[in-house]
């Protein structure tokens, strides 16, 4: 039996809540989300309206600064992302020193940390401006920095931003334009690129931004805190099943392309193994941005020409597991990373970088979150507590005496 009384009479009940799946850590005017009916929302506008309409860097705005932007706020908004696009020369340094098989979440996560230190508190700002700046540095810099990480992994020359290319645009030439093979902008993958980020941009209190209020809550420089965001992200649990899921799906194709033993194997309870891609701590039913991927697959694949049969693989796994008995009982559905993976495949996205390009669409939502956590006056530090269940009666046994 626990015994809280003690802390019930002097702070309070404490209530144990593992994942804290069922606890509010915060209020929130950015997104909503009902789990039941398969409901997104980013400051009231349906996540379907912002992938048909919008840009990610309108939807960006919109998540940051609470309202759609006006044509002259969007343009100014543009050119501060560009103005900002650059990386430190130093930082390459960096770069230049991982080893070549690290991670680029890994890469990621270290770099925007370290950009604090290249990028300090500037004199003479407020502090609104100086927050408008540092999130302007991180959302184009980010991108910047995660084209110079895969070019730099391939052994290729950096390709710097260019002031007249859009943000999308700009971060696929500085991924695949070469001096020997100039890069082709295609209009569709530029708008898939733009949707995939809008779908990705926010999910209010998720690991990573739950970690990003948290570490923030300490008072943290903005950098810091996303980097703690990056890390989370990182997870297979999280972020990371986009790469476990093309990984899972190849494994599949491996073995000759029936998905059969591995719903089996993820049904058996003493098998840690899981289907990727499925399943979500609030989506009860289908996730609202997975049925947008799957329609984008099929669209950009039908566009370009292509056959990926990972994507018939896809389509299969999904098609068996959801009239499975197990699948239906626990609520588990595709999630947004089950198609995400099979649309970088086709923009030429390595596997490897598929969680960095979740975490370059996650960045507005961690930073509209961060903003609004830091804006409230009574933003406390996040300190949750324990129910101990350790020992209470022990004593030091001096080290001779131990055996
Ligand atoms: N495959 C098989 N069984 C599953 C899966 C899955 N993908 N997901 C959950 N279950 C089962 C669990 O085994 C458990 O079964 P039990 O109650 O019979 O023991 C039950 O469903 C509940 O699972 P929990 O882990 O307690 O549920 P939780 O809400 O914590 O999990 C999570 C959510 C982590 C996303 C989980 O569904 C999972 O691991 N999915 C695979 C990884 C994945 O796709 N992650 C991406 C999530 S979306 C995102 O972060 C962008």
């Amino acid at each position: 039996a626990i015994d809280i009384s003690v802390l019930r009479q002097k702070t309070g009940v404490i209530t144990l809540d593992p994942g804290f799946a069922n606890t509010g850590s915060c209020t929130s005017a950015i997104t909503f989300m009902d789990g039941e009916q398969g409901i997104l929302r980013y400051r009231g506008i349906p996540v379907q309206e912002l992938a048909e309409k919008s840009t990610f860097v309108e939807t960006a705005y919109l998540l940051i600064n609470g309202d759609l932007p006006t044509r002259n706020q969007l343009s100014r908004f543009s050119e501060l992302l560009n103005e900002h696009s650059l990386v430190h020369e130093d930082m390459h340094l960096f770069f230049n020193n991982f080893p070549r098989s690290a991670h680029p979440m890994g890469i990621l996560s270290s770099m925007v940390n370290a950009l604090r230190s290249f990028y300090p508190t500037l004199e003479g700002l407020t502090e609104k401006e100086e927050i408008n700046i540092t999130l302007t540095r991180l959302l184009s810099k980010v991108r910047t920095m995660a084209a110079m990480a895969y070019k730099m992994s391939r052994g290729h020359a950096v390709v710097y931003p260019r002031p007249n290319l859009s943000y999308c645009a700009n971060f696929l030439n500085m991924m695949f334009d070469s001096p020997v093979k100039p890069y082709k902008m295609d209009e569709d993958l530029l708008r898939a690129l733009n949707v995939f980020w809008i779908l990705h941009a926010d999910h209010e209190q998720n690991c990573s931004t739950a970690a990003v209020r948290l570490v923030g809550s300490a008072r943290v420089n903005l950098y810091a805190a996303i980097s703690a965001g990056i890390a989370a992200l990182w997870g297979p649990l999280h972020g990371g099943a986009n790469q476990k899921v093309i990984e899972m799906l190849e494994m599949i194709q491996e073995n000759g392309g029936d998905a059969t033993p591995f719903i089996k194997k993820a049904k058996d309870r003493n098998d840690p193994f899981r289907l990727m891609g499925f399943g979500h701590r609030v989506y009860k039913t289908y996730d609202p941005r997975a049925k947008i991927m799957k329609e984008m697959c099929d669209k950009v694949l039908r566009v370009l020409n292509l056959h990926d049969p990972l994507l018939d693989i896809a389509k299969k796994l999904e098609e068996v597991a959801v009239e499975d008995p197990y699948f239906k009982d626990h609520n588990l559905y595709p999630n947004v990373d089950f198609y995400s993976g099979i649309v970088l495949r086709a923009m030429g996205i390595p596997t490897n970088m598929f969680t960095v390009m979740f975490a370059i669409g996650r960045l507005p939502g961690w930073i509209a979150q961060w903003k609004e956590g830091a804006s409230d006056p009574n933003w406390k530090l996040y300190r949750p507590r324990q129910i101990y269940i350790g020992r209470t009666d022990s004593r030091f046994v001096p080290i001779d005496e131990r055996g």
